[in-house]
């Protein structure tokens, strides 16, 4: 398949409150205007059994072991991946997925502890080599995120965690920026939403005519 007719794989990534579902808005209207067909999607879900392991992951009442939380995230990948992200890339479209494997690594990695190795080995062999064309990393103090949740009401099984697990988090995300900075564009979250999206939309240009030399 040539670089013109495979679609673009695009994954907005932060921790809670950073403007990801915002941002991620301003993409879908700015790529649509473009002409572009586009599919949004998110993780955990995207399809009908992963929104429902969403749902376990998220339910404040489900104790569960950071394994298992770690293989529900891949089972969901999985699903993802060959019902949705797959077809759509092989039919052209942009895919614009809020959070994929780099929050496995950040939070199952970084905020539980989960050896790197284990996710690397679960990545190689759910995703078989296909990861994200290019990741923005919504990036901020912990703070501005929990200030920004705190205002919608009740907290998820993760929304709930200490404040270090979110240090952790936001650490690991910004490791793996510093680890693939061809793959990475790092966005200062604590900027007023418009000049967030002015630096998004800039780089959407520069993609843009980069694929339309191609
Ligand atoms: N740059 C920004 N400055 C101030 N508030 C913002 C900014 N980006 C988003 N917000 C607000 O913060 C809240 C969380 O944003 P949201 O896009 O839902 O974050 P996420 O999807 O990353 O959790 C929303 O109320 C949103 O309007
Ligand atoms: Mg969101």
């Amino acid at each position: 398949m040539t670089k013109d007719e495979q679609g673009y794989f695009l994954s907005f990534e932060g921790g809670e409150g950073m403007g990801k579902s915002t941002q991620i808005a301003v993409a879908d209207k700015f790529l649509c205007a473009a002409g572009q067909q586009l599919v949004l999607t998110r993780e955990p879900g995207g399809t009908p059994l992963g929104e429902r392991i969403r749902d376990l992951l998220l339910d404040r009442d489900n104790g569960m072991q950071r394994e298992s939380e770690l293989l529900l995230m891949f089972a969901a990948r999985a699903e993802h991946l060959a019902r949705v992200i797959v077809p759509a890339l092989e039919a052209g479209k942009w895919v614009i997925c809020d959070r994929f494997t780099d929050a496995s690594y950040a939070y199952q990695g970084g905020g539980r502890g989960m050896p790197e190795a284990r996710i690397k080995l679960l990545e190689d062999w759910v995703q078989n080599g296909l990861k994200p064309d290019l990741t923005f990393l919504l990036d901020g103090s912990v703070g501005v995120g929990m200030e920004r949740v705190g205002r919608r009401g009740e907290r998820d099984r993760f929304e709930q965690e200490e404040l270090d697990f979110f240090q952790r988090v936001r650490a690991n995300y910004l490791q793996r920026a510093r680890e693939e900075p061809a793959r990475f564009v790092v966005l200062d979250a604590a900027e007023p939403k418009a000049k967030v999206s002015a630096a998004l939309i800039a780089k959407l240009r520069i993609l843009l005519a980069a694929r339309e030399q191609a």
